[in-house]
C-alpha cells in the first residue's frame, strides 16, 4: 500500500507513490517544504523524522551528517518512505498554486554579458502558461536525462513577452554551459521542468533586506528585488555583489539605475581580484565586507545566492552576529551531481 506522509507541524498528510521521495510527494500534493538543490548537497530540505522508516538515499555528509541523522533528521528531496511516516516540518505559504511542469522551449535570444556569462531567454509554446515566484528556477532537461538548474531572473509578467531570462556561468568542462557559449543558436529547441525552490520573498514586515550576489548569484536577485520594490518602492535594502573583477559585475548599470529609482537601495559591489587602479570600492570577500557593514544581522532579513562556499561563509559569519536562522533564505548554486 502506498505510504501516508504526515506533517505534524500542521497536521497535513498525503501519500507518496512507489519510490517517490518525500520532497516530490509534497510538491505533487502542493504542500511546499524549504527546499532548494534537490540533489541532496545544499541540507535547504533538512527536517525531523519523528516516527516511521524511510530509504534515505544518497546525499552529501555537508547535507546530512551521520550525527544527524541519529538524531532523527532526514533529507526530504533524498528520503522515500518505506511505510507511513510522520515528519516535522515548517510549510511555505505561497499564496499561488504553483504547478510544476516540463515544457519545451526555443531559444529566444543569447547575449554574452560577460566572458564567460550568457544571457539567455527561453520562449515558451504560445498554448502554455507557465507561472512562477521570483527567485524560482529551473531544470534545463539534457537528451540524456541529465538536469542542470539554472534561477528565473525576470519576473512572471515579463515571460509571456521577452521569454525566461537566464544568466548562464561556463563552467570549464561542464557538460552543458560550454554549449550555450559554444553551439548554441536562437531558435535551438529546449527542455525544461520547474519552476522548484522556495529561494522567494518571506519578508512578512518591512524588516530591512539584505541580499548578496556571487557571481550569476545575481539573477535571482534580479528578480527578488524587483518584486520587493513593486510590493514597497520605499522597502530597506542593502544590495551587496561579489564578483572577480568589474567586468563579472555584468549588470553593474542596472543596479545604478535602481538606485536612482529606489531611495532606499544601497548597493555596494564587492571585488575579490581586481587589479585596476581605478577601482575604489569594496575588495575582498563578500561575506567579509556584509560582515563587517553592520553590528548585527538580528533584525535583517538575509538572500544569499551563489557558489556553495559563498552561502556557507554567509551563513557562519552573519550567524554569529545575530542573523537568524529563520530569516536567512539562499539558493546554493551547486554543481550536479554525476548522472
Ligand atoms: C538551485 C540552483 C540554481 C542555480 N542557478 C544558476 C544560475 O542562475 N546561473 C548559473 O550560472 N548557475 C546556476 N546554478 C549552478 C549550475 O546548475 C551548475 O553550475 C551546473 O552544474 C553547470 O552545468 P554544466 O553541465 O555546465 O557543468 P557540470 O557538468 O555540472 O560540471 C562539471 C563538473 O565540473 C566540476 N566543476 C567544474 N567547475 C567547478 C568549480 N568551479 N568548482 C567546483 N567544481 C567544479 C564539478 O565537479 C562538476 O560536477 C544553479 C544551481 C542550483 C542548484
Ligand atoms: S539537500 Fe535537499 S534540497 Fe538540497
Amino acid at each position: 500500500m502506498s505510504p501516508t506522509v504526515t506533517n505534524q507541524r500542521n497536521e497535513v498528510s498525503f501519500v507518496a507513490q512507489e519510490n517517490e521521495t518525500i520532497l516530490d510527494a509534497a510538491l505533487r500534493n502542493n504542500r511546499i517544504y524549504p527546499y532548494g538543490c534537490r540533489s541532496g548537497i545544499c541540507g535547504a530540505c533538512k527536517s525531523e523524522l519523528v516516527r516511521g522508516k524511510v530509504d534515505y538515499g544518497e546525499y552529501e555528509e555537508f547535507a546530512l551528517s551521520d550525527l544527524e541523522r541519529e538524531q532523527g533528521k532526514v533529507l526530504l528531496c533524498q528520503a522515500v518512505p518505506l511505510g507511513d511516516i510522520v515528519i516535522d516540518t515548517e510549510e511555505v505559504m505561497t499564496g499561488t498554486r504553483i504547478q510544476i511542469k516540463m515544457l519545451p522551449c526555443r531559444v529566444r535570444k543569447l547575449t554574452r554579458l560577460a566572458g564567460d556569462v550568457m544571457q539567455l531567454y527561453l520562449a515558451l509554446p504560445k498554448t502554455q502558461s507557465f507561472n512562477f515566484i521570483p527567485g524560482q528556477y529551473i531544470d534545463i532537461v539534457l537528451k540524456n536525462g541529465l538536469r542542470r538548474s539554472f534561477s528565473i531572473a525576470n519576473l512572471p509578467a515579463q515571460v509571456a513577452e521577452a521569454g525566461i531570462e537566464l544568466h548562464i556561468r561556463n563552467v570549464p568542462d561542464g557538460h552543458f554551459t560550454p554549449r550555450v557559449f559554444d553551439a548554441m543558436n536562437e531558435r535551438d529547441l529546449l527542455r525544461f521542468e520547474g519552476p522548484f525552490g522556495t529561494y522567494f520573498l518571506q519578508s512578512e514586515e518591512n524588516r530591512p533586506m539584505i541580499m548578496i550576489a556571487g557571481g550569476t548569484g545575481f539573477s535571482p536577485i534580479k528578480g527578488l528585488f524587483q518584486q520587493a520594490m513593486e510590493k514597497n518602492p520605499n522597502h530597506d535594502v542593502h544590495l551587496f555583489w561579489g564578483a572577480r573583477d568589474e567586468q563579472d559585475l555584468y549588470m553593474d548599470a542596472l543596479v545604478r539605475k535602481w538606485q536612482s529609482a529606489y531611495p532606499n537601495l544601497k548597493y555596494t559591489p564587492v571585488l575579490s581580484e581586481s587589479s585596476s587602479a581605478d577601482w575604489t570600492g569594496a575588495t575582498g570577500f563578500v561575506h567579509e565586507t556584509v560582515c563587517n557593514a553592520y553590528d548585527t544581522f538580528a533584525d535583517h532579513d538575509v538572500y544569499a545566492s551563489g557558489p556553495p562556499v559563498m552561502i556557507d561563509s554567509v551563513r557562519n559569519s552573519l550567524g554569529e552576529k545575530g542573523m537568524k536562522s529563520d530569516r536567512f533564505f539562499f539558493d546554493s548554486f551547486d554543481y550536479a551531481l554525476p548522472a
